[in-house]
């Protein structure tokens, strides 16, 4: 908080919703982490609210607004060329990831902007985005399933930067990174 500049605005948007992929559907093994994250919505709704307090206490300046709603769908309602830094960090399904990239691009201020997430644990290559689509609708691929990502990985959110990004972008234990200068993306 404490880089932030006075008279900033910060939109902390989350769906706090059911984002199983596939509706009625039961959750397949490995999806009880997402289980759990549904059961808990209630109480990270509250402890954001509670950090917003506390937080515009700190810096009176600062306009906080808390949004439930799904990123992209948010996004869509700013204006482009607007935004200044965004973190990516909600659903890892390929289909949301790709909507939130696209929205992200839109929004961010051609100059100079940062868009940046969490949940990129490998680089992608070619060979990986290949497989990667066997997993389309998967949230993450347990370790000791694919070799050239040995301690597992979110294959939608790979799939989606390597769409989006195809220049690369920087990474470093699975937080990701591009700046936006003159409309173009780079790493530094
Ligand atoms: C891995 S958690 C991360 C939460 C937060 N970024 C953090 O670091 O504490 C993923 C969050 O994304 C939310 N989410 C899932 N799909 C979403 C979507 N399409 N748009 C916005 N939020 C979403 C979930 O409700 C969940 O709180």
């Amino acid at each position: 908080m404490d880089t932030i500049p006075d008279g900033s605005e910060l939109f902390l948007i989350d769906a706090w919703a059911k984002f199983a992929p596939v509706p009625n559907q039961p959750l397949a093994p490995g999806f009880d982490a997402i289980a759990a994250q549904e059961r808990n919505m209630r109480y990270a709704y509250l402890s954001t609210f509670d950090q917003v307090i506390k937080a515009e206490r700190e810096r009176p300046s600062l306009r906080l607004v808390i949004a439930r709603s799904r990123g992209d769908r948010y996004m869509a309602d700013l204006a482009p060329d607007s935004v200044d830094f965004v973190y990516v960090d909600g659903s890892h399904y390929h289909a949301d990831v790709r909507k939130d990239l696209l929205e992200a691009k839109r929004v961010m201020k051609n100059e100079f902007s940062i868009v940046c997430g969490d949940d990129l644990e490998v680089f992608p290559t070619p060979k990986l985005v290949e497989i990667s689509k066997r997993y389309d609708r998967i949230d993450f691929v347990h370790p000791g399933k694919v070799a050239e990502a040995p301690d597992g990985y979110h294959p939608g959110v790979l799939m989606a930067i390597a769409e989006h990004f195809p220049d690369g972008v920087a990474m470093q234990d699975g937080f990701w990174w591009v700046f936006k200068r003159d409309g173009k993306y780079v790493r530094e």
